[in-house]
């Protein structure tokens, strides 16, 4: 496809709003006569509550109410189905019984005139607590197995026998301790019911969903339930599914008869808000002499609560990333009593990529063997795991192009011979990558007479620049200029759109707007050629779309306002819809990069820096060039924390949250920024979608801490294998 604004670096046409601060997040939105929520968090882990004492909460200034197990209405659980759109991050529902099953549970809601007073009356609650024993914080403080997900297990090959008779074999296990997502924008509710019907200002990745579960949990039809969220202050996958303060604040709203806002302090966003499970992986590789991989055995345990299962499926890209006959996955669960988990950017992968890629770096050191060459031994030319071909794979021009720019061929192999000054460099590897996307989608597309277009989808722009591809795709497609094209997402009473989740709004929202848009283009044809049109007796077919016009063979063009405006109609309207892709099931879609890392590490201060970062990352075409290479340089800086620095610390005796704040979480800031290079080889993926797009908001973070790591090793000689990987394990002690 030759495009004109497709491919091209469009700037967000959301900017300005951001900008000038016109944007609505829900935090934003204000209502009449509307009160503010405040919940009160448990400051146990494991246990029951025996009483809350209200009263001086309830006598102080502004307070309308005190919401908790007995005062509350009578809700009903979602049934949490992936297959009905109804998923929550918690089944249990707020205040559901006495029972603690993690430090920072909501015990009881205030609800006060003002966020002031709301949060100053819930901190005057009090409560007594039966704590219990046997509390786990967390999976890394445990040699507990957890319970074998059989459904998670896939195997091919005899990998075990594979693996003992092998002459080269490395056997290691990674930890990976907890993640927060760290958003900037905490959750936030406003819940307001008028007459029977529930309107929700939510921050969601997911309005379509949460519309759904929020009408399971309070048993009314589904177009009773409306949720927006217009803007989002990321998520990074925290905001997929409900949580329970959006349930006690619609609860408390509908007995109150009044709006309620409820915006959770970052202290509870972190306990009760989601986290990337901490996770232990066994990772056996074994290899022949020359590098060509024998055997794959992988088995995983992640974290879940108590409250919800969660899975994190960190061993489902490993059966498809190498050319190799034997291999297994296999993962178990274990309940801990902290928040619960869900997903993070590049659920599973990303962690289990790490620990795949930090085994293929420790294979190459046994083999004596160059780190990319043992990748580029063991090439996947076609998808190992369902031996269907790629759609499209240039794996192969991603390695050779960021080792090209990189400089990798100047690498001396030996752990600690590359020096400048007082720093040992380290460079280091690793492969990238995500499966390609894609859900049914629908759309709607409308005409307008003063020559505007609209374009609607209840999908979400979560940052990453929803708005301008869609504007894009539809200035592309109709030749109307971006300015005067509206885009309106993140209502769920719009078409039904995806998750912003899986990187995969682009590849889904894309073709049904544009099946959208030709529809509305029939419908206009239609009146241009019919009684009194533009083009009346003109075979509608004969008809071309150019520059906002009709178009007739003799070169005739009216534009699409002025064929509305003189039939004098407002409007004509497209619906479409797109299917989830390859329905004939005859591609495996997955996106591959690379990532080459250099660190430099400095033993007289104990200081370790990551100095460097060559990426090339193959998405198909990139949509819109500046908005992908963001995504994959945000990526970067979120793994730079992943390798280095965030763990959220539970204290092992009592299993509460330690560092619930940004101070005592450490994310990577300005003046730990590398120098970033990132490549988008631009090879358009059609048999996906007839945009050629894969999407692109998860791949960058898979491969980013392994090549880290492995860089780490090679400047250091040490080996760490648990994220992540602070100075005092690095230091020589
Ligand atoms: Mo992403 S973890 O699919 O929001």
């Amino acid at each position: 496809m030759d495009t004109q604004i497709i491919g091209h670096r469009t700037p967000r046409v959301d900017g300005e709003f951001k900008l000038t601060g016109r944007a609505d997040y829900a935090v934003d939105w204000q209502a009449q006569n509307m009160l503010y929520g405040y919940p009160v968090p448990a400051s146990i882990a494991h246990g029951a509550l025996e009483k809350l004492h209200l009263d001086a909460a309830r006598a102080m200034p502004g307070v309308v109410d005190v919401f908790h197990h007995g005062h509350f209405p009578r809700l009903y659980r979602s049934p949490n189905s992936p297959t009905h759109q109804d998923q929550v991050s918690e089944v249990r529902l707020p205040f559901e019984d006495e029972r603690i099953h993690y430090d920072g549970q909501y015990i009881a809601l205030v609800v006060a005139e003002s966020f002031e007073q709301a949060r100053a009356a819930a901190h005057a609650v009090q409560a007594d607590y039966r704590q219990e024993s046997g509390v786990i914080a967390t999976l890394l403080d445990t040699d507990q197995e957890g319970r074998l997900l059989e459904s998670e297990g896939t195997s091919r090959g005899d990998p075990e026998k594979a693996f003992d008779e092998a002459p080269v074999k490395i056997d290691h296990t990674y930890h990976i301790a907890a993640e927060s997502h760290m958003q900037m924008e905490v959750h936030a509710t406003l819940a307001e019911w008028r007459d029977e019907r529930l309107i929700v200002h939510e921050s969601s990745q997911g309005v379509v969903y949460q519309h759904k579960a929020m009408a399971r949990i309070f048993g009314l039809p589904d177009e009773s339930v409306e949720v927006v969220s217009h803007y989002i202050g990321s998520g990074f996958g925290n905001k997929l599914f409900m949580w329970p303060h959006a349930v006690a604040t619609a609860g408390a709203a509908q007995m109150l008869g009044r709006p309620v806002k409820t915006i959770l302090p970052r202290q509870q966003d972190m306990e009760n808000g989601g986290n990337r499970p901490a996770s232990r992986q066994r990772l056996r590789l074994a290899a022949d002499r020359d590098g060509t991989l024998l055997s794959m055995l992988h088995d995983s345990t992640t974290e879940t609560s108590f409250v919800h299962s969660y899975v994190d499926s960190l061993g489902s890209a490993t059966p498809s990333l190498y050319a190799c006959d034997n291999v297994a996955i296999s993962q178990r669960l274990l309940e801990v009593h902290h928040g619960t988990p869900c997903p993070m950017r590049g659920p599973g992968e990303t962690s289990g990529i790490y620990a795949l890629e930090t085994a293929l770096d420790e294979l190459a050191a046994e083999l004596e063997m160059d780190p990319l060459e043992l990748r580029r031994r063991n090439y996947a030319d076609q998808d190992p795991a369902s031996e269907l071909p790629w759609s499209s794979k240039h794996l192969d021009d991603c390695y050779t192009g960021a080792a090209k720019r990189f400089g990798w061929e100047r690498r001396d192999p030996t752990p600690g011979a590359m020096r400048d000054g007082d720093e040992i460099i380290g460079w280091g590897m690793a492969t990238a990558s995500w499966p390609g996307l894609r859900m049914p989608c629908a759309a709607r597309v409308e005409l307008r007479d003063d020559g505007s277009v609209l374009a609607a989808c209840g999908t979400q722009d979560i940052g990453t620049g929803t708005y301008t591809i869609v504007a894009q795709t539809v200035a592309e497609l109709s030749g109307v200029a971006l300015k005067d094209i509206e885009v309106r997402l993140g209502e769920s009473t719009l078409p039904a759109g995806p998750l912003s989740g899986g990187s995969m709004v682009t590849a889904t929202a894309l073709p049904a707007v544009a099946a959208a848009l030709r529809n509305a283009f029939d419908a206009l044809k239609e009146v241009a050629t019919g009684e009194g049109g533009a083009f009346e007796g003109i075979d509608p077919e004969s008809l071309e779309i150019e520059g906002g016009a009709l178009k007739d063979g003799q070169g005739k063009r009216v534009s699409f306002g002025e064929i509305l405006s003189e039939q004098k109609l407002g409007s004509v309207n497209g619906e479409g819809q797109a299917a989830s892709g390859d329905e004939k099931g005859q591609y495996s879609f997955r996106s591959f990069g690379a990532h080459f890392v250099e660190v430099r590490w400095d033993p007289g201060i104990s200081r370790l820096r990551v100095a460097r970062v060559v990426s090339s990352i193959d998405i198909g075409r990139a949509i819109n060039p500046s908005a992908a290479r963001n995504q994959v340089e945000g990526s970067i800086v979120m793994g730079i924390g992943m390798a280095l620095t965030e763990k959220l610390d539970y204290d092992p005796r009592d299993a509460r949250l330690i560092n619930n704040n940004y101070a005592d979480y450490i994310v990577p800031c300005h003046a730990d920024m590398p120098e970033i290079d990132v490549e988008l080889p631009d090879n358009p993926d059609y048999a996906f979608n007839e945009f050629g797009a894969r999407g692109v908001g998860e791949i960058g973070l898979t491969g980013i801490a392994a090549a880290i790591g492995n860089a780490v090793y090679h400047a250091t000689g040490k080996r760490i294998r648990d994220l992540p990987i602070t100075l005092e394990k690095v230091m020589d002690t």
